[in-house]
């Protein structure tokens, strides 16, 4: 049986530890959409065209070890302006999505563009302050030595051109269910996530 939720949202809003933690939950598989585009960024930097990148994607870029860093994440909010990149991407997700036994993706045009019908909607959010703490406070811990100030800065610069851009932009799909994530911890925000799946399923 297939059963897809779509979690969408803002970077550092928490929707990667959420969505780990539903997938573990209902034993659904999971795909972190990010790493797709991070995967296209990265492959940028070294020089190929991003489109190209896209079409020829390989496991081996999904494994790459710098794909988490502020670096990727700069360049994957770039090409994931490039329509062409996005429609390179898009068979794969929505395979991805019906598999049998269920999935869970996250990213920020599950729910409206990849997955229009899913089964479950989320849209998760906290404000740009908490977001760019979380996230500060994640760089810190693996190595990194960017600012608040950066981080906060990179926060805003990705929100700005994710929501501006003309394709597939960040919104909230008009059948998600909001969680604002700003005055909860991860465990309230994992019951919040589940519950409103459970009220869906
Ligand atoms: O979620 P993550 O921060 O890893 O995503 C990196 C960038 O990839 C985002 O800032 C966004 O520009 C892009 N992205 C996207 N659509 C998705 C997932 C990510 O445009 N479904």
């Amino acid at each position: 049986m297939a059963f897809t939720i779509a979690i969408d949202g803002p970077a550092a809003a928490g929707k990667g530890t959420i969505s780990r933690a539903v997938a573990a939950h209902f034993g659904f598989a999971h795909l972190d959409t990010g790493l797709l585009y991070r995967a296209v960024g990265c492959r940028m930097l070294e020089g190929v065209d991003p489109v190209e990148a896209a079409q020829s994607l390989t496991q081996t870029d999904l494994d790459r070890k710098d794909l988490r860093g502020a670096e990727a994440a700069q360049a994957a909010s770039k090409v994931a302006t490039i329509p062409e990149v996005r429609a390179a991407l898009l068979d794969f997700q929505r395979a991805f999505a019906r598999r049998a036994g269920g999935a869970v993706l996250d990213g920020r045009d599950i729910g409206t563009v990849i997955c229009p019908e899913a089964e479950a909607k989320l849209f998760v959010t906290a404000s740009p302050e908490v977001r760019a703490r979380r996230r500060y406070a994640e760089l810190s811990s693996s190595g990194s030595n960017m600012s608040f100030a950066e981080v906060l800065q990179d926060v805003h610069e990705r929100d700005a051109r994710d929501r501006d851009r003309s394709t597939a932009p960040l919104r909230c799909a008009d059948d998600a269910v909001l969680i604002d994530t700003s005055a909860m911890d991860i465990g309230a925000a994992i019951e919040a996530a589940i519950a409103a799946i459970d009220a869906r399923g």
